[in-house]
Formats: C-alpha cells, structure tokens, sequence
C-alpha cells in the first residue's frame, strides 16, 4: 500500500475497506463489485500453486463478474499480479520474495509504470493479466555475477 502511495496513486479508502468479502454472500460480492467499480486499478494477490494458469478468467470467475461493464480496471486493461518472476512454475519460489526486497526501486518503478503507463518500460516482477501477459521463468544460469560478489542495484533513469 506505500509503494502504491508512494508511485503516486491511492488504495481504496480505509472506510469502506471491510477488507475480508465472501463471494459466496451475495450482499458481499454486491460491497466487493461495488468498490471494483470505483478503482482505476487492481493487484490481485490471490495466492494460487500455479501461476502460468492464473490469467484475467480465472479473476472473474474468483470475483463472479459476469458484466465487466462498470469496471474501469477491465476496460482500461490494469489488473496486476506480483507472480511475473518464478522459478519452476512454483508461486513458492518466486523473484517477488527475493530479488523484489532487495531492489525495492524496481518495484517501485514497476508500480508507476501500472499506475501511470510510458508503455516504454517493461515492469520487473509484476505482470498485467488484463492484457494477457504471462509468468517468466527464472532459474541459477540468468544470474550473470558470482554469487559472493555483491550485487550492483539497477538504477532506473527518472
Ligand atoms: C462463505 O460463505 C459461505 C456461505 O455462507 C460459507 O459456506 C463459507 O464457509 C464462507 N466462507 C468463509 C471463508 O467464510
Ligand atoms: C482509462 O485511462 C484513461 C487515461 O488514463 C482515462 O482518461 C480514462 O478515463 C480511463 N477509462 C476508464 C474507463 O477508466
Ligand atoms: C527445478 O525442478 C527440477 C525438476 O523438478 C529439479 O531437478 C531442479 O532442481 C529444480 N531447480 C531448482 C533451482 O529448484
Ligand atoms: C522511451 O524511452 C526512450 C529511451 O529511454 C526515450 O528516448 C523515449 O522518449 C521514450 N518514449 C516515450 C514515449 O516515453
């Protein structure tokens, strides 16, 4: 929720945020659909064994949406997943809970290219589901420096 602040965007307000919807309650998917409808953006960060099938249908049948017509993160195609960077198709290993903390910059970055997009960055760890975008697969042979030799931080140009 910092990072989305601090990327120049808001989260949904504390007041109406019962933060816990069962969607299997019908006034409850009704509070759920109806903040939806108020966001410009979603991360989804349901955790699932399988990342590579988690895509844009597996949300809308997880958040029973049927008529997508209110819901501006659907139509402006914006609906993110922390999962792009894993390692043998486990969400237990992924980059997220690893390269993601010690380069706090890159998420940083990737959050305000989401919220406010160049189309002219590609983001390091999180992956718009909305237009498809899938998981990469990460393993040792990508690291290009020895493991005992520190890593330089990327520096992302303003
Ligand atoms: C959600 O609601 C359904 C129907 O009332 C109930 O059976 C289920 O246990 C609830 N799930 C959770 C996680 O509370
Ligand atoms: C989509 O994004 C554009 C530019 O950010 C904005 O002007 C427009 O209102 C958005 N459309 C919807 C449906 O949210
Ligand atoms: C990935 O999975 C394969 C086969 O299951 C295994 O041999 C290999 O050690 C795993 N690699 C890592 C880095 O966990
Ligand atoms: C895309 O990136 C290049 C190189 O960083 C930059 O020169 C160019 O102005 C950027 N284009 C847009 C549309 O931001």
């Amino acid at each position: 929720m910092q990072y989305v602040e601090d990327a120049g965007g808001g989260n949904v307000d504390d007041s109406i945020n019962k933060v816990t919807y069962n969607t299997s309650i019908p006034d409850d998917l009704e509070e759920f659909h109806a903040i939806l409808c108020t966001v410009d953006m979603v991360i989804d960060e349901t955790y699932v064994p399988n990342p590579i099938a988690y895509t844009v249908s597996t949300f809308l049948q997880n958040t029973n949406i049927e008529d997508q017509s209110c819901f501006a993160f659907l139509a402006n195609q914006s609906l993110w997943r922390f999962d792009k960077r894993i390692q043998n198709s486990t969400v237990l290993v992924q980059d997220w809970y690893d390269g993601a903390i010690s380069q706090p910059q890159l998420v940083l970055a990737d959050l305000v290219e989401a919220l406010f997009p160049s189309r002219n960055y590609t983001t390091t760890y999180i992956r718009n589901i909305a237009k498809g975008e899938g998981v990469m697969n990460i393993n040792p042979d990508m690291c290009l420096r020895e493991s005992l030799t520190a890593m330089d931080p990327v520096v992302i140009p303003c």
